[in-house]
């Protein structure tokens, strides 16, 4: 019972804010989200998504979370500059209350620390800008995020809000995910191990990524916001699994209107950047500016995909309702403050292939020729080194680094493409392509992940560690 796009009103996340310490309960809820039927979801806190956690550069946060879900989990703050032992590394879970040491997976032998409730620290000494919260549990991290478990989390400064850009009712975090549903309602994925306790990944045909036939935005079918004739500020992340979008503001009449880009993943960019289009591949983050102040009245702008095709090219739209004097404007220079790393500046070049291969008796994902081990360290490096990493791809990947933000130098050995400007902590990685990133280790020491960020190779293999001595 699939409802028509456009009519459902746009969710936007409860707020978390002015406080330094946050208490989150991971639970199972029932929601309404296709008309007539319910579903089962996890969550951080009773919603999907999850809270939006409102932060101030420099003024760290805690957040306590328990688990109150059937299987551990574990919460990674994507896109933070996290101590290790608060950065969700995938053996260090959060085990539901109730479970004893008797029986369950207490004893996991994988578990370097479990806890029932783990009080997780981010000091926030970063550039502003929107993360995710999402889960990251050795093996099991697709089907976790598919039935809920992710929340948005903004770093907000003084010097970004002295910018002028649009604010308040007119600025809206929005994640894409797409989901399939099963006839009842429930989310439908195909794990081989529905306990999400033994065996991880997903059968044939779905190796490649598990795809939905209904996009979400902020946890609904293809909503719709009405909006003022004025510039939004859309905060936008894809929270799918595995798919890929390449947006597009479409009007009525067909025209397009332009998306201005002010910033990437890891905050705002140096001058904005103009798109026609603007790809967007899982876990990244787009801050776009959209100007409804020439739409007449009375319009429909969709925001619409133009990788998919029938009910997945519809995404979300704007229903363009009031007139309204725009109070905001588009500095010509957004920040001052990237880090501009020259290829000189790089004490070592690596190599890491990220193609299929074998692991086990069966498919898996590899980086490197090697599927992911929790207890081999892929990379070693030093604190403050600057390293040139080049990356090759068999088929996409997004690649995700933790804690260190990179520049993209070079796709296939040409220019980075126009979306790659600015700070980045994700770089999609196009079939056959490869592409160079150049980014200081800084900030902490320990241990930490770079992974691809289709969730279904994650779970397969695809993952490594990186020791920062
Ligand atoms: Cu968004 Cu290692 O994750
Ligand atoms: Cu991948």
């Amino acid at each position: 019972p699939l409802p028509p796009a456009y009519q459902v009103p746009l969710p936007v996340p409860r707020v978390l804010s002015g406080a330094d310490r946050y208490d989150i309960v991971q639970r199972e809820v029932t929601a309404e989200i296709l008309p007539g039927v319910t579903t089962r979801l996890w969550t951080y806190g009773g919603s999907f998504p999850g809270p939006t956690i409102e932060s101030r550069r420099g003024q760290p946060i805690t957040v306590a979370h328990r688990n109150e879900l059937p299987v551990p989990s574990v919460v990674h703050l994507h896109g933070g500059r996290t101590p290790p032992a608060s950065d969700g590394y995938p053996t260090d879970l959060v085990v539901p209350a109730g479970w004893n040491d008797m029986g369950h997976g207490m004893h996991d032998p994988r578990a370097v620390t479990s806890t029932v409730t783990r009080t997780y620290t981010y000091p926030l000494d970063q550039r502003p800008t929107l993360l995710w919260y999402h889960d990251h549990r050795m093996d099991f991290t697709a089907p976790a995020v598919w039935r809920g478990l992710a929340g948005m989390q903004v770093v907000r400064d003084d010097a970004e809000e002295a910018l002028g850009l649009p604010s308040g009712a007119y600025e809206l975090p929005l994640m894409i995910a797409d989901r399939a549903f099963a006839a009842d309602g429930s989310l439908d994925y195909p794990s081989i191990d529905p306990t999400l306790m033994m065996q991880p990944g997903v059968k044939e045909p779905y190796i490649a990524g598990v795809l939905g036939d209904v996009v979400l935005v902020n946890g609904a079918p293809w909503p719709v916001r009405e909006v003022d004739t004025v510039r939004y500020r859309l905060r936008i992340l894809n929270a799918s699994n595995a798919r890929h979008y390449d947006l597009e503001a479409v009007l009525d009449d067909g025209r397009r209107l332009d998306l201005v880009q002010i910033g990437a993943d890891q905050g705002l960019l140096h001058t904005p950047v103009t798109h026609r289009n603007l790809p967007i591949a899982p876990a990244e983050r787009y801050d776009v500016i959209l100007d409804f102040g020439r739409v007449p009245v009375g319009s429909m702008v969709r925001i619409v995909n133009r990788l998919g095709s029938g009910r997945t090219r519809d995404v979300l739209a704007f229903h363009v309702v009031r007139k309204s004097a725009d109070p905001s404007r588009i500095p010509d220079v957004l920040s001052d403050d990237l880090p501009e790393w020259k290829r000189s500046d790089a004490v070592r070049v690596r190599d890491f292939s990220f193609r299929a291969g074998q692991m086990g008796d069966g498919h898996g994902w590899l980086i490197g020729g090697r599927p992911f081990a929790p207890d081999r360290t892929d990379v070693t490096t030093r604190l403050g080194d600057v390293e040139i990493w080049r990356l090759v791809a068999d088929v996409h990947h997004p690649v995700h680094l933790h804690l260190a933000g990179f520049r993209i130098l070079s796709r296939d050995g040409g220019d980075p493409l126009p979306h790659d400007a600015g700070l980045k902590d994700t770089v999609s990685l196009r079939p056959g392509e490869s592409a160079e990133l150049i980014t200081r280790f800084d900030g902490y020491r320990g241990r930490y992940l770079f992974h691809c960020h289709n969730a279904e190779h994650e779970d397969m293999g695809m993952m490594a560690n990186l020791e920062i001595t």
